[in-house]
């Protein structure tokens, strides 16, 4: 269990107020609510795209208290930024060296990760070449490979064909089964919510509706 404490966003016509909100550290805790709920202003609040004073005790550490980078955290959007240029490979290892892992586990890293989201055959295609569902297990990998504490998903299976959807959730439960990864998963899917929610917390304005 990780507890978020005093999170409070005030913009202009919008409040996001959560005094207290337990997740699972284990399985997919998703957030689920309206459009202009707070989901995604919660998420990038987690992440520390949004500055605010909240605490979030994962384990014996305060992630509040954290830079974006120290945090560790994946985050997979709708429309998640692959470089278009560079190939599969090319984007992984980006992400190796932004986050400074040591080059001597690159090679691991990268055939254990592509393996996970079944990308292998893809390694020297050019991003902008992937199909959406080939893009977005990209997307997912680039998140996953670095080893992050939390896996946050903001309607990543949006922009995807109903018929790939179904994959899309499975894979995203077998990666973060494999890497025993806490998933937060955000999404106004009542699919998504269905097959993948260990627990599911609603929004509504800003606030917590109900949880379970
Ligand atoms: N940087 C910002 N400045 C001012 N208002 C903002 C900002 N970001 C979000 N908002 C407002 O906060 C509210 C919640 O937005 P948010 O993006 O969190 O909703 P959401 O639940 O993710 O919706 P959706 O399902 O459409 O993605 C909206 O009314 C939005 O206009
Ligand atoms: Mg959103």
């Amino acid at each position: 269990m990780s507890v978020i404490y005093k999170l409070k966003i005030d913009f202009k016509n919008f409040t996001l107020d959560i005094p207290e909100l337990e997740l699972l550290d284990q399985g997919v805790n998703v957030i689920w609510g309206n459009s202009g709920s707070g989901k995604s202003t919660l998420l990038k609040s987690l992440v520390g795209f949004i500055p605010s004073d909240m605490e979030w005790v994962v384990g014996d550490v305060d992630l509040g208290k954290l830079s974006v980078r120290e945090r560790r955290l994946g985050l997979v959007t709708q429309d998640s930024a692959v470089f278009p240029h560079l190939t599969v490979l090319g984007n992984l290892r980006f992400v190796l060296k932004s986050r400074s892992i040591p080059q001597e586990n690159w090679q691991e890293l990268i055939q254990k990760t592509l393996k996970q989201v079944r990308m292998e055959e893809k390694l020297n295609q050019r991003a902008l070449t992937l199909s959406g569902g080939e893009r977005q297990r990209l997307a997912l990998a680039m998140a996953v490979i670095s080893n992050p504490r939390v896996l946050l998903l903001d309607e990543p299976f949006s922009s995807l064909d109903f018929n790939v959807r179904h994959d899309a959730r499975q894979l995203v439960l077998s990666v973060i089964e494999a890497l025993n990864l806490p998933c937060i998963l955000v999404t106004h899917d009542k699919e998504d919510v269905e097959a993948m929610a260990q627990r599911t917390i609603q929004l509504s304005e800003g606030r917590i509706d109900s949880q379970k």
